[in-house]
């Protein structure tokens, strides 16, 4: 429905007199405006509100892309939260009660055998997909399995590829792939749009992947990259160690949240009173699970790339589980978590049950890393720890929503007298404290996934290797500047998403040349990243 904006001219050649309006036609940023105006307007409250505003953006995405794409740029951080978190949960939640129009491929385990011919018929209406986003639907954010609702992640995530990382929406395709449900309530629901089945699992569930993955490299090409998004802890790194040097894909939940992670510190250590050198820092996380790990993990890569052997560069790392400090000989431990478990002093072990605030005391660690989903973990003790320590502690609570943070902002700089580094992974308003008014980094993975998407489909990428992912974060870390840091933020603003996903795209694409892993022959220098990119709000006035 474009016709707000059909001028004088379109309507005399295209015969559209009588079937526009006769008043005057809208520009771009008119429309933008009117747009964000009818969203700030939307009737309701609460998650009921957020619902009205999905389904009124999913229809305008529909019928004029352009007003979309050209509203989210202009206003990111307005529209971001629509279609992101938090209101994708909802529309997750809800999704087989809404009116939306259908995007991408649910492609059920029922099709086994025939996923190459529907992926096949859809690139003869949709010929351009260069990105494919799947999931499985098994752990959509932390609201557990809503497989085929769980749509809207995938959705999402694209739209975001676009709006933050100008890849053209034709090149993405979100894909569910449907192996049925293990929660009852949304697979009894009356209304449920996926399989009525319980999930499948083991053979057969690889076997569907594989099938999946076989058909998409055969159809969309090698370098197509397919992210994978949402699965649950038990397959989520088994797939990506799988497929990761065979074909050209990331696990955002893995190595995006790394990413966000690692910039955030390699940033923090620019500030006044923080440790200038990684190798210096000792980071104590606070829960072991793919998003700890994965930061883990980078911050190993980078101290190695810096010359640390890597024995040495996991002694900076511990790690806390549900049941206390992970230490050599504790037992009962995967593989991931036995990489991080260090040889420790009887004092250590026996008090490694007994909460944070001890294990502060002895290891003295320079950052907190909260990826546990535990409430109000750093409480005052804690906090109070680690700033009697440090004189700048870091302190990232990074679990999310708000409501499973380990600690709020607030929290975080009262008990430091101001002087903690804070981030989060929700968004936390900026706080004063005296005559300081410090502002909150939200760890926001959008600041990487689009960047790094981009950097891959421009330089062609055969595979994503760590060192791409390394060089996301350090660019991201580059890109945050002095007034930033001086009210204690170590990421850039939200604003600047489209500028930073090219300089990001940049570096990634160089980094892919020197790996030896990208297909272009001639690097884009970050000037024609820029003009690759698809952005109808770029440059309107606001
Ligand atoms: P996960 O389920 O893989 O890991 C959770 C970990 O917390 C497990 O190791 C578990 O043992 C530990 N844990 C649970 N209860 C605990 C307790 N009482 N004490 C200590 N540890 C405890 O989850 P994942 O994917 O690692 O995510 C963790 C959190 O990080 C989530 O809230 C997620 O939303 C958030 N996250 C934030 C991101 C960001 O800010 N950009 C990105 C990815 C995840």
């Amino acid at each position: 429905m474009v016709y707000r904006r059909t001028t004088s001219a379109h309507r005399d050649t295209h015969n559209l007199h009588g079937r526009v309006p006769a008043g005057p036609p809208l520009t771009l940023l008119q429309d933008v405006k009117r747009t964000l105006l009818a969203l700030q307007n939307a009737p309701g409250a609460g998650k009921e509100r957020e619902l009205v505003r999905y389904e009124a953006l999913m229809w305008v995405l529909n019928s004029d892309e352009e007003l979309f794409f050209a509203t989210a740029q202009h206003d990111l951080r307005s529209v971001l939260p629509m279609i992101y978190t938090p209101a994708v949960g909802t529309a997750c939640l809800n999704y087989s009660h809404l009116s939306i129009p259908a995007r991408g491929l649910w492609l059920g385990v029922d099709r086994a055998g025939s996923i190459e011919t529907i992926l096949a018929n859809y690139k003869s209406e949709f010929p351009d997909v260069q990105v494919i986003c799947v999931t499985d639907g098994e752990r959509i954010l932390g609201l557990g399995d809503l497989s085929a609702n769980g749509h809207g992640i995938p959705v999402g995530k694209l739209l975001l590829y676009s709006a933050c990382g100008g890849i053209s929406p034709s090149a993405c395709l979100p894909v569910t792939l449907d192996l049925g449900c293990d929660t009852d309530s949304i697979r009894d629901d009356n209304y449920y749009i996926g399989l009525r089945q319980k999930r499948v699992r083991g053979e057969e569930y690889d076997a569907f992947i594989d099938e999946f993955m076989k058909a998409a490299k055969k159809v969309f090409g090698r370098n197509c990259l397919i992210q994978f998004e949402d699965f649950a802890n038990r397959n989520a790194l088994r797939l990506l160690n799988k497929y990761k040097d065979e074909y050209c894909t990331f696990n955002d939940d893995i190595q995006g949240t790394a990413a966000v992670g690692l910039a955030g510190m390699l940033s923090a250590l620019r500030m006044d009173g923080v440790p200038s050198s990684l190798n210096e820092h000792t980071f104590l996380f606070y829960g072991a699970g793919s998003a700890g790990i994965g930061i883990a993990n980078l911050i190993v890569q980078e101290l190695v790339r810096q010359g640390v052997n890597e024995a040495d560069a996991r002694k900076r790392c511990y790690f806390m589980d549900s049941k206390g400090l992970i230490y050599k000989g504790r037992g009962n431990l995967t593989p991931e978590k036995e990489t991080f478990a260090h040889k420790v002093s009887d004092e250590v072990k026996a008090e490694a049950k007994n909460g944070i605030a001890g294990m502060v005391r002895l290891l003295k660690p320079t950052g907190l890393i909260g990826v546990s989903t535990i409430y109000n973990a750093f409480d005052t003790e804690v906090l109070e720890a680690m700033a009697s320590l440090q004189r700048r502690p870091l302190i990232f609570a990074l679990s999310n929503p708000t409501s499973k943070a380990e600690c709020t902002a607030e929290a975080a700089y009262k008990a430091t007298n101001g002087d903690a580094v804070f981030a989060s992974g929700s968004p936390f308003d900026p706080v004063t404290i005296g005559d300081r008014t410090l502002v909150p980094g939200q760890g926001n993975n959008a600041y990487v996934f689009p960047g790094l998407g981009l950097g891959i489909v421009a330089c062609k990428a055969r595979h994503v290797t760590d060192t791409m992912i390394l060089a996301a974060a350090r660019r991201l870390a580059e890109l945050v500047k002095d007034e930033q840091l001086a009210v204690s933020c170590v990421y850039p603003p939200l604003e600047e998403l489209l500028d930073i996903s090219a300089e990001i795209a940049h570096a990634v694409a160089m980094q892919a040349v020197e790996d030896d892993v990208a297909y272009a022959k001639d690097l884009p220098t970050l000037e024609r990243v820029k003009q690759m990119m698809y952005a109808p709000g770029r440059g309107l006035t606001k």
